[in-house]
């Protein structure tokens, strides 16, 4: 039996409901996390949760209990079902409301919680993804996690539809990042992805690959990487909650570019394997 946490309880999953009038319905008005679960304990939980309630600032959403319990929350789902590894999704619209462009700010803030099993996709880590590169069409605050995916889905299809694993957006050459990942690229053993700014999400993984390799002394720079500099690096991977660190073995689309899995992203790999399965 499975499940799901609905506003102020934990319900069965095929007993939960969800309103007609929620303004994540109407209006995508809402924000979310994805938080891996390994071996039973959610992974850079804290790190989620500062970014959650970033996002709930920036939207003028005030969280329905304070963030200790929205945390609490979290953990107790993956006991009550037993998740092993997988990951558990939170949401939180801005609230009820009849469709009106114009929210009120008396609303509660519907929080919404399910688990899935998700396996570590070794497969892909070792062999790599295919990207499809498209030019980047979303909005100007992409660093904040809304539930508001549009052009992030339209991407996903666009990169399946032409035999891809993944989307690589860019603005004019500027790339930005995946559709649901963050993008780096290994030059002369420096790294370089995209700064932290309205043009990207600040992905938790990301921002722990940074750490990771600081650690072990590989040079790092948040600094911004062009399509014609996919000709001169020497590696590529993008990065993800559910996915970790995915090497990148061919671009089409705007650009082509062929790589393959090199050091830096397998010693980033390993280590990263070792500290999450610890
Ligand atoms: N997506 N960029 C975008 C646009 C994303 O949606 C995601 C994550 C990332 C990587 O962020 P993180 O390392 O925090 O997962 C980057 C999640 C997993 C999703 O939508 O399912």
């Amino acid at each position: 039996m499975e499940y799901v946490w609905l506003q102020d309880e934990f319900v069965k999953r095929e007993n939960a409901r969800i309103s007609f009038e929620d303004r994540g319905y109407y209006f995508g008005d809402g924000i979310y996390e994805v938080v891996r679960v390994y071996n039973g304990s959610p992974f850079l939980l804290t790190e989620h949760f500062e970014r959650f309630q970033r996002s709930a600032d920036e939207l003028d959403i005030p969280l329905p209990y304070p963030l200790p319990k929205i945390k609490d929350i979290v953990t107790e789902l993956v006991i009550k079902n037993k998740l092993e590894n997988g990951y558990v999704y939170v949401q939180m619209t801005r609230g009820l409301q009849e469709r009106e462009h114009l929210y009120t700010r008396d609303l509660t803030a519907i929080l919404t919680a399910f688990t899935k099993t998700v396996e570590i996709p070794f497969d892909k880590q070792q062999n790599g993804i295919s990207l499809l590169a498209l030019e980047d069409i979303r909005w100007l605050r992409c660093d904040i996690k809304t539930i508001n995916l549009l052009g992030n889905i339209m991407a996903k299809r666009k990169a399946e539809d032409n035999h891809c694993d993944e989307a690589l957006q860019h603005r004019d050459s500027t790339v930005t990042e995946g559709s649901s990942s963050n993008a780096f690229i290994v030059q002369n053993g420096t790294l370089y992805t995209h700064p932290a700014n309205h043009y990207i999400l600040n992905g938790i993984t990301r921002q722990f690959v940074l750490q990771l390799a600081r650690k072990i002394g590989i040079p790092a720079e948040e600094k911004a990487f062009t399509l014609d500099d996919l000709a001169l690096a020497d590696e590529m991977f993008m990065t993800g909650t559910t996915t970790e660190i995915l090497p990148v073995v061919s671009v089409k689309g705007s650009v082509q570019a062929t790589f393959k899995p090199g050091p830096v992203t397998r010693e980033l790999q390993k280590l990263f394997r070792e500290t999450a399965s610890r």
